[in-house]
């Protein structure tokens, strides 16, 4: 595994995306982005004290679509599993992680880190934000939330990356042995949006409803106010307002 850590940098992913030398197992932390990227688009506040960091694995097999839109759920729960197995929280009873579809992690409600999944030739570029020692969130405000201002603990943020990368290698190998299903069966055990009331916006409509279950497809179960069930696809929906 080779391992670059920078003071500051643009961002970890575009800094592995623009590189010419790319491998599995690559990884790259940063103390600092000023330029760190989230999904769609936004802006991902990166302030000191947080887990900034990008991981490549490369993908074994080619995989079909239906395959690849898996990934970013199995990467989630690989997060989660990782950061409730640290030693200084793994026994704290008052913090309630969850997996939020399609790739978030909450802790008590607020959220705790959030992943980027880009793909450069054959590799996918695995960037993660987790809030670890850091108390202010930005934009996010009140709607996040870490490790430090939820356990009152301070954290050894590379042993907190360098557990997430082995976990990210750990459940993306079950995943390449073909146990999605019981993968899913612990995703959803975790489903942080199950019965909440979304409303979904996306596909030229907008949509008010309740959050089902995660489905073998990647896809999220959404029942609309008037008691229509639809399948929420990765990427083609965006959802606002979780009550
Ligand atoms: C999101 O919640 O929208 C995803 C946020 C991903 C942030 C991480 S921080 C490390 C890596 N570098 C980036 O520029 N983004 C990801």
């Amino acid at each position: 595994m080779r391992i670059r850590k920078f003071l500051e940098i643009d961002s970890t992913n575009t800094y592995l995306k623009n590189s010419s030398d790319i491998m599995d197992y690559d990884l790259v932390i940063a103390e600092r982005q000023n330029a760190g990227r989230g999904r769609r688009g936004n802006e991902w506040k990166s302030l000191e004290g947080a887990g900034l960091f990008s991981f490549v694995l490369e993908e074994e097999k080619n995989l079909e679509l239906e395959e690849f839109v898996k990934l970013p759920l199995v990467m989630g729960l690989a997060v989660v599993k990782a950061v409730k197995n640290i030693p200084e929280i793994i026994y704290e009873k008052n913090l309630d992680f969850k997996f939020k579809w399609t790739n978030d992690i909450y802790l008590n409600g607020k959220k705790l880190s959030g992943i980027l999944l880009e793909k450069k030739d054959n590799f996918m570029i695995i960037g993660i934000g987790i809030n670890i020692n850091n108390e202010d969130f930005g934009t996010l405000g009140e709607k996040a939330t870490s490790l430090k201002k939820e356990s009152c603990k301070n954290f050894q943020i590379e042993d907190i990356i360098f557990q997430v990368v082995v976990q990210l290698k750990t459940e993306y190998k079950r995943f390449l042995k073909g146990e999605w299903n019981e993968i899913l069966k612990e995703i959803n055990n975790m489903n942080y949006l199950y019965g909440k009331e979304v409303t979904v916006e996306g596909m030229n409509r907008i949509l008010t409803g309740t959050a089902g279950e995660i489905l073998s497809s990647g896809m999220l179960r959404f029942t609309d106010s008037e008691g229509r069930e639809m399948d929420l696809s990765v990427g083609e929906v965006h959802l606002k307002n979780i009550r």
